[in-house]
């Protein structure tokens, strides 16, 4: 009797277990199967009563039901595990044969590949390349340039100074003083690099900007050879031939000194906002070394004479790639700068 009663509650549990459809229900199928109020622990209750051998018996079928109900349990909820991996590969599915996203190759900045190319026009001149620092005592980026104290240049204006009496460079022309004095004539230099004003901003004018300064001394140099190298250098940079103009400018380092501008290529010369509507746009000073100069970097000016000039590389870049204000260049925008 208790024996049909046992296989007849096992094959019910078992349909119970596999009816289970989601884990809780299968959680719930275990406790009612196998829990302390559940149907087996009903007999196991009852077998007391009966008679040793019986017992023993009885005890071997419900041991054989309950672990045979207990593996019953163990497949079902490994189907369930099993399941919820496939379902958790199926979102999170990737093709690893896939080509890889392609990487976007980097750019030059545009100022550092017309740099690049001056210095490379400039090598061909038999030009030296050279470096100097941003940080400049007052005696290479004023006195040595022969910029009196009571320059304008020198107001809190224009410069950056740092508590210790240095200052950030407000132009390149300190590394003409640095040439001099390292190398001597005959010299053949140029010096990109960035410098520093305490200005205004506008379309036109950064704080922060790049030159180009050029420097040559020999014994016989006239404003015919600058010409010569001003014209060959923004001619190639242009890769044609732009309209220049020379003005007298005042540099205290350079007797005579000009400014050059060249016809505004953003607008053709009719006016726009870089330009300032004069059609005209300055990209460099210039002139013949003052003797006062050399002589302070220890160069004998009955001798020696050269030219100089200090051109603003951002400026260049701006006109070449019609570019209409110049906070672009530096903002760091990559949908700007990745059109280079
Ligand atoms: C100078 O800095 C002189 N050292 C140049 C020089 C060198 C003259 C050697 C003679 C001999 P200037 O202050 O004019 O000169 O600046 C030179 C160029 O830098 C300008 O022609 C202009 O193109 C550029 N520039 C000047 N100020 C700014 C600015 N705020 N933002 C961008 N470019 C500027």
């Amino acid at each position: 009797m208790l024996e049909a009663n046992l296989t007849e509650l096992e094959s019910a549990a078992r349909r119970r277990i596999e009816a289970a459809a989601t884990p809780e229900e299968l959680e719930a199928a275990r406790v009612e199967v196998l829990g302390r109020k559940g149907a087996l622990a009903g007999i196991s209750k009852g077998m007391g009563r009966l008679a040793p051998e019986e017992r023993a018996r009885i005890g071997k079928l419900l041991n054989a039901a309950k672990q045979s109900l207990e593996a019953a349990l163990e497949a079902r909820q490994a189907r369930f595990d099993s399941d919820a991996l496939a379902r958790r590969l199926d979102a999170e599915w990737i093709d690893l044969t896939l080509p890889a996203p392609g990487t976007r190759p980097g750019s030059l900045h545009p100022v550092t590949r017309i740099q690049e190319e001056i210095e490379d026009l400039f090598s061909s001149f038999g030009f030296v390349v050279l470096d100097g620092p941003e940080v400049e005592t007052e005696y290479h980026n004023f006195d040595a340039l022969n910029i009196p104290a009571t320059h304008p240049a020198r107001d809190a204006q224009d410069t950056f100074w740092l508590t210790d009496g240095n200052l950030l460079r407000t132009h390149t022309s300190p590394v003409q003083v640095r040439g001099m004095e390292r190398l001597g004539p005959p010299l053949r230099m140029i010096a990109p690099g960035r410098v520093f004003r305490n200005e205004e901003i506008d379309a036109s004018h950064e704080h922060t900007f790049y030159q180009i300064e050029g420097m040559m001394i020999d014994r016989e140099v006239s404003v015919g050879h600058l010409i010569y190298f001003m014209k060959t250098m923004l001619s190639a940079v242009f890769h044609r031939d732009v309209t220049l103009r020379l003005r007298p400018g005042f540099f205290p380092f350079v007797e005579p000194g000009f400014e050059l501008d060249i016809h505004c290529l953003i607008c053709g010369g009719e006016g726009c906002p870089v330009c300032k509507q004069s059609g005209w746009v300055e990209q460099l000073g210039c002139g013949l070394v003052h003797p006062n100069v050399l002589r302070m970097s220890g160069i004998d000016p009955e001798e020696w004479n050269g030219f100089a000039f200090g051109l603003g590389l951002t400026r260049l870049a701006m006109m070449r790639y019609a570019i209409d204000d110049i906070r672009q260049l530096q903002g760091g925008d990559l949908r700007f700068l990745m059109q280079f």
